[in-house]
């Protein structure tokens, strides 16, 4: 007996619920000797500009426990050259393909960027990263202000019928008000959550480890904070949770269901293991035969309060 995995995200049909995380898979090219990807759920590419972006300098990653800090700073090769290039392949793998999206200064880039994708049939989802810690001058970013969230989606839900998904930051008082506020505007999904900003300090030369100093913190160490959120937002808003934050394995992934998560997401577990989301696959199909299960669907938001 197979268990039913499917999952519906907007207009989306997931087979499965699992999917690999914006910045963590790049264009899913560097992945497609370590795993098929065709059994994945949907792949999220690493967020584009609209015009190419070097990203920070470096150092821009570093290990601390149970996770790591980074400071990409959005690098890539802007929409055009990932539209001639970088897409092709992603189209090929036949699962649905989410385009992460993001603005350096200009929430009109986003419409603009939006306009341009809503025409390319292939193109699955929108996610509309709003949470990116890692842009240099920026001290406030869209998700930390519920105007400037509504605002935004708002904006892009007009110009696009595609499944619009919203990426939320967890450095804000808050995350239920924001989740909101993207729901008013017309997202289709809200995924939660992005990297947690932080600091690393080497004591030897008394500088920051990441040369931005400031840096966006993942994995393990901060699943339980990012739990926590995907069950606060839960509470609140009607459409479904793309959860992410330090999954690891099928028990990581069993968390976020449970707190509510309609889809999970991984991310730096994949510069681990790059199998990880195939074995979580399998090990949700086996954790629900288990448990007498014939869908995921009644496990999603079963916490036992
Ligand atoms: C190296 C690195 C690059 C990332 N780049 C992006 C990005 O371009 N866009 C985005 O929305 N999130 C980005 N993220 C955040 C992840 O998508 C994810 O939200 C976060 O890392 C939490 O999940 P995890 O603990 O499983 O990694 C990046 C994370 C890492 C570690």
């Amino acid at each position: 007996m197979q268990a039913k995995l499917s999952v519906n995200i907007g207009k989306l049909k997931l087979k499965n619920p699992v999917m690999v995380a914006s910045g963590t898979f790049g264009y899913a090219e560097e992945f497609k000797a370590f795993l098929n990807l065709k059994e994945l759920g949907a792949v999220v590419t690493k967020t584009i500009t609209l015009r190419p972006r070097q990203g920070n300098l470096p150092p821009r990653t570093c290990e601390t426990p149970s996770g790591m800090l980074n400071s990409i700073g959005l690098e890539n090769p802007g929409l055009e050259v990932f539209i001639q290039e970088k897409f092709p392949l992603l189209k090929k793998t036949g699962i649905p393909i989410i385009i992460s999206i993001a603005s350096e200064d200009d929430p009109e880039e986003f419409v603009t960027l939006a306009r341009r994708l809503d025409k390319i049939k292939e193109v699955a989802a929108i996610e509309l990263n709003i949470s990116c810690p890692n842009i240099r001058g920026k001290p406030h970013l869209i998700s930390q202000d519920t105007h400037s969230t509504y605002e935004v989606v708002n904006r892009v839900r007009r110009v696009t019928e595609k499944t619009l998904i919203t990426k939320l930051s967890p450095n804000v008082t808050d995350i239920t008000e924001i989740a909101q506020a993207a729901e008013a505007g017309g997202t289709d999904a809200v995924s939660l959550v992005n990297t947690l900003t932080g600091m690393s300090i080497d004591i030897n030369t008394r500088k920051p480890k990441i040369a931005s100093a400031t840096a966006g913190l993942s994995g393990p160490a901060i699943r339980p904070v990012a739990v926590r959120m995907v069950n606060e937002v839960y509470k609140k808003i009607k459409i479904p949770i793309i959860g992410m934050g330090g999954i690891i394995d099928t028990l990581s992934a069993l968390e976020f269901f449970i707190a509510g998560a309609t889809a999970i997401s991984v991310g730096t577990a994949n510069f681990i293991n790059p199998k990880v989301s195939i074995e979580i696959i399998k090990g949700l199909q086996d954790y629900l035969i288990e448990n007498n299960l014939k869908d995921i669907n009644p496990l999603i938001g079963s916490l036992k309060a």
